[in-house]
């Protein structure tokens, strides 16, 4: 029997465009190209656990229109569940992305139907919830699910991680005592630790910070630099493969799937971490979201060049 890992949070249409920088406020650039892509942080992590192992459902809202559909599809195409994704009346969440020649990216969310999921909704699909090995939660749908996702996902003994993407504040202090693994990047571990993280020693006192907020542990991914796991007695460093980026959006996701298939799979969490730094270091070799997201087999047969 394949691992079930459960991923409650959002799909979003990706509305991409590729520009020789990100423009600054009140300029207008000539871009290169724009793609339209599937995405969002929790349908991404979804198709990346289930692309790299495991059975996945996902518990999120579309709108009731074509991205929706596409959305839907997209998952199903992969073999997710989405026996808990409800249609509602509101448009599907979108990203506007731009991608710059260095393969830097700046986002714009509107979650649309991505707010439609409550803590009733998640409440509808706990059954869901109950068949899971592990459970993944973001933040791009409203806090007080989030909230609700964590204490029930807990409750039921499951491994609970939370990626805290995008972080524009605090976790309220409850959340903590929750959280299995807490997985954000250099910019989440700064607004969440209060403290600046711009290189490996900053990254370990804000993991170390974090842990004292109660989470069980704390992997912080630092891009190029490869991530950090913190469980409060020790603090180690897991160097990244070196690629060539072309476009780093969904890297985040692929890393947080991917560990989650092999936690879920039974590896050890550094197995799990290195795994999960290989297909997140192979997608971005390739652009958009879901398309940059590499196959087990792929994972598999990667060979640092
Ligand atoms: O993490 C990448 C994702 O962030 C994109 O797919 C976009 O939808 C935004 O949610």
């Amino acid at each position: 029997m394949p691992a079930k890992v459960v991923v409650i949070g959002s799909l979003n249409m990706d509305l991409v465009t590729r520009a020789p920088r990100l423009p600054q406020g009140g300029e207008t650039l000539i871009g290169h190209s724009f793609t339209k892509v599937c995405g969002g942080k929790g349908a991404n992590q979804a198709v990346a656990a289930a692309r790299l192992g495991a059975q996945v459902s996902m518990v999120g809202c579309v709108g009731r229109d074509a991205y929706g559909e596409e959305l839907r599809a997209a998952l199903l195409a992969e073999q997710v569940d989405c026996q808990a994704v409800s249609t509602v009346d509101d448009s599907s969440g979108v990203a506007l992305i731009v991608v710059d020649d260095n393969s830097q990216n700046a986002i714009v969310i509107v979650a649309g139907a991505n707010g439609a999921l409550t803590p009733a909704v998640v409440g509808c699909f706990d059954s869901v919830l109950q068949a899971a090995d592990v459970i993944i939660c973001q933040l791009e749908v409203p806090d007080a699910t989030v909230g609700h996702a964590l204490k029930r996902s807990r409750e039921l003994g499951k491994i609970v991680i939370l990626n805290p993407a995008p972080a524009s504040r605090p976790l309220p202090a409850n959340w903590y005592e929750n959280i299995d693994y807490l997985i954000p990047n250099e910019s989440e571990a700064s607004t969440l630790s209060g403290l600046p993280v711009d290189s490996r020693q900053t990254a370990q006192a804000a993991a170390s910070r974090l842990i004292e907020l109660g989470a069980g542990k704390v992997i912080i991914t630092l891009g190029a630099q490869g991530s950090l796991l913190a469980d409060g007695q020790r603090i180690e460093h897991f160097p990244a493969p070196t690629v060539k980026a072309v476009d780093t959006t969904a890297a985040g996701d692929t890393f947080v799937g991917g560990f989650a298939a092999a936690l879920a799979g039974g590896k050890g969490e550094a197995e799990a971490i290195r795994f999960g730094q290989v297909a997140a270091a192979l997608s971005v070799t390739r652009a958009g979201a879901q398309p940059s997201i590499p196959t087990l087999s792929e994972v598999q047969a990667f060979k640092t060049p």
